[in-house]
């Protein structure tokens, strides 16, 4: 089915973010890292420009920066409506208002378009839509990310899911998945069925996060290949 752009609510994080949800270490940083459903998020151009390797897979690449940009301007007052209206449900420690938080998902997103429209070449935005098969040998990465993707929108199923995680731990050592509730957040029947179903073959952890933004959001699941 094509991929519409006007289905997507484009909300990016930024690097410190990710440090967070993912409990990535400086080590952790140093390895090749690979992004699915990276979005409009500014992770990958704050870590490749600490000199990081991050490349970035998402099915809104194939859009154009001008488009991207006038959908963020749509989504944007949808989301802080719904934020307005949602506010018991968040955590405001690191974000500390409504204000601070359109101010960070906006400089994130613009940090994001201004190095999507300069670096199309470069490689590091790629466009791709889980769980199709990855242009990638096995093991090509070390660590798979999914931010407020995966497990998240429980919607796209079980089949989704388990064929999605199956590809990117093809191509990565591990995948890292936050948070693991949906988007009510929920800790669902689909997730404890996907957790399952890898248990058999992966090594799975589950860890606390010192990221919780919506409430209860405050763990990541990594699964590793078993060496
Ligand atoms: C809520 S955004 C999260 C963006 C970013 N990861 C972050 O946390 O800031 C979800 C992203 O998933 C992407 N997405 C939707 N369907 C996808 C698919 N089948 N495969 C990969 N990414 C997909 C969307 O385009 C969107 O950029």
């Amino acid at each position: 089915m094509a991929f519409k752009l006007s289905s997507v609510v484009p909300w990016g994080r930024n690097f410190y973010e990710y440090k967070l949800m993912f409990a990535l270490d400086d080590n952790d940083l140093k390895k090749k890292i690979a992004g699915f459903g990276d979005g409009p998020a500014s992770f990958n151009y704050e870590a490749s420009k600490l000199g990081y390797d991050i490349t970035s897979f998402d099915p809104i690449y194939q859009f154009s920066a001008d488009e991207l940009r006038k959908r963020i301007e749509e989504a944007r007052s949808i989301v802080m409506q719904q934020m307005r209206e949602n506010t018991e449900n968040y955590v405001w420690t690191h974000i500390k208002s409504l204000d601070e938080l359109e101010n960070v998902r906006m400089s994130a997103m613009r940090l994001f378009l201004d190095d999507f429209e300069n670096d199309r070449f470069e490689g590091r935005y790629i466009y791709h839509q889980l769980p199709e098969k990855l242009p990638y040998e096995t093991h090509a990465f070390d660590i798979g990310l999914s931010s407020h993707f995966l497990l998240m929108y429980t919607s796209l199923g079980y089949d989704f899911h388990i064929q999605a995680m199956t590809e990117m731990l093809r191509v990565c050592d591990e995948i890292r998945i936050f948070p693991i509730v949906d988007l009510d957040a929920n800790k669902t029947e689909l997730i404890s069925d996907v957790i399952k179903y890898f248990d058999r073959n992966y090594d799975i952890e589950i860890k606390q996060t010192e990221y919780e933004f919506q409430k209860g959001d405050n763990k990541l699941l990594i699964i590793k290949n078993r060496i």
